[in-house]
């Protein structure tokens, strides 16, 4: 976050911070407005002339939907998976070029506009120094995220403890796999546990409260791993996990290696969409390759993972199982469960057919 970028306005040349997803190159024209129909902008957003709102900050609320749902009524719903992420990538690019600009310490130029320095502080973390500028479309995610990072997930299996999720960090809402990891039956002894990608840190939080006393959770994510620590910390669990930042394993062995990898193996289009997207299935391969080294004797690896990759198309059935048999692991017992989403939006989800069928499942594996 810190290519500048210039514009004229009142024959000024004016310039701030690019503060958009890195993946997205920051505009290279720039048009300031206080007053356009969503046809208008469309039509200079198509042409690459990003648009600098000077207005009321609810009318560019009202613009920006309106933008949006010009889009969405004309997009095609394309059931194959790579046209409709494709598809996904050029709206968020479109969506990326009606900007405002924040001065430092969270402040907008806009009339009614709120401070945004604490959901600024949520992602950045500190409030920004330099005057951003920002896509609108982000900046609302990233206050809605800040307000979910604040009320926090109320998890069942922690008796209803709440997980705070931060901007950019895997947010376990849609937690019946969670279910899976409270009640399946703990290899035994049990006096180690490793969670392998912990994000919130909830995983290695459930195996804490079922009494194991020395965790390890790992996570490649700064984002995650402060999430992570704060969640453990919030809970009381610090004597119990150690949070550690590296790829995959940390050195040693345990008696139960958990993992909930990323489920979908394609190239994440924007920051956050690391804990979803695992390009080809690397970390769950490299995952299953090296699991058998680091269990003890009578240990178990518990793999979380979805069969929508295959509903999808974008893995052969079976095979999961072949990764697991080349790594020299077997299958003791999976259990499945059938997730629950929200109806409502599946209804214009292009993804609708495949998550009406997919399967969450808990594998639990030993060394053959
Ligand atoms: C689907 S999320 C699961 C988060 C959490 N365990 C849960 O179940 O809610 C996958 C996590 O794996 C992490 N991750 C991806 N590649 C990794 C790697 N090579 N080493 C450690 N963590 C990784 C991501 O940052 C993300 O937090």
């Amino acid at each position: 976050m810190n290519e500048t970028i210039h514009w004229t306005e009142h024959d000024q040349n004016v310039q701030a911070i690019w503060g958009g997803d890195s993946r997205h190159p920051a505009p290279s024209h720039i048009q300031t407005t206080s007053q356009i129909s969503a046809e208008q902008a469309l039509h200079l957003m198509r042409q690459n002339t990003a648009l600098l709102w000077r207005g009321d900050y609810h009318q560019g609320k009202q613009l920006l939907a309106a933008i949006k749902k010009r889009v969405h009524s004309k997009a095609r719903t394309h059931t194959d998976f790579h046209k409709h992420r494709l598809q996904q990538a050029q709206h968020s690019r479109l969506f990326q070029q009606l900007l405002v600009e924040i001065q430092p310490n969270g402040l907008l130029k806009n009339s009614r506009a709120p401070n945004v320095a604490a959901a600024l502080s949520d992602v950045f973390g500190s409030p920004n120094q330099h005057t951003l500028l920002l896509p609108l479309h982000l900046l609302l995610g990233y206050i809605g995220a800040h307000e979910w990072h604040k009320t926090g997930v109320a998890i069942p299996a922690l008796n209803g403890q709440k997980i705070h999720v931060p901007y950019g960090v895997f947010s376990p809402v849609r937690g019946e796999y969670l279910e899976l990891v409270a009640q399946t039956k703990l290899p035994a002894p049990c006096h180690t546990a490793w969670d392998i990608g912990t994000g919130s840190g909830v995983l290695a939080a459930i195996l804490a409260q079922r009494g194991i006393p020395h965790i390890t959770a790992t996570d490649n994510s700064t984002r995650a791993i402060a999430c992570a620590q704060a969640n453990i910390q919030r809970l009381g669990l610090t004597e119990q996990i150690h949070i550690q930042h590296t790829s995959l394993f940390p050195s040693g062995s345990a008696d139960l290696i958990i993992c909930n990898p990323p489920w979908l193996p394609a190239k994440p289009s924007s920051d956050i969409e690391t804990a979803l997207y695992d390009p080809g299935h690397q970390m769950l391969q490299t995952f299953l390759t090296h699991a058998k080294n680091h269990l003890t004797p009578h240990g178990q690896v518990w793999l979380i993972m979805s069969d929508i990759a295959e509903h999808l198309g974008l893995r052969p059935a079976k095979a999961l199982e072949q990764w697991i048999n080349t790594a020299g692991l077997k299958l003791i017992h999976k259990t499945d469960i059938q997730p629950q989403h929200p109806k409502a939006r599946q209804h214009h989800h292009a993804l609708a057919s495949a998550r009406n069928r997919e399967i969450t499942s808990l594998w639990q594996l030993a060394a053959k």
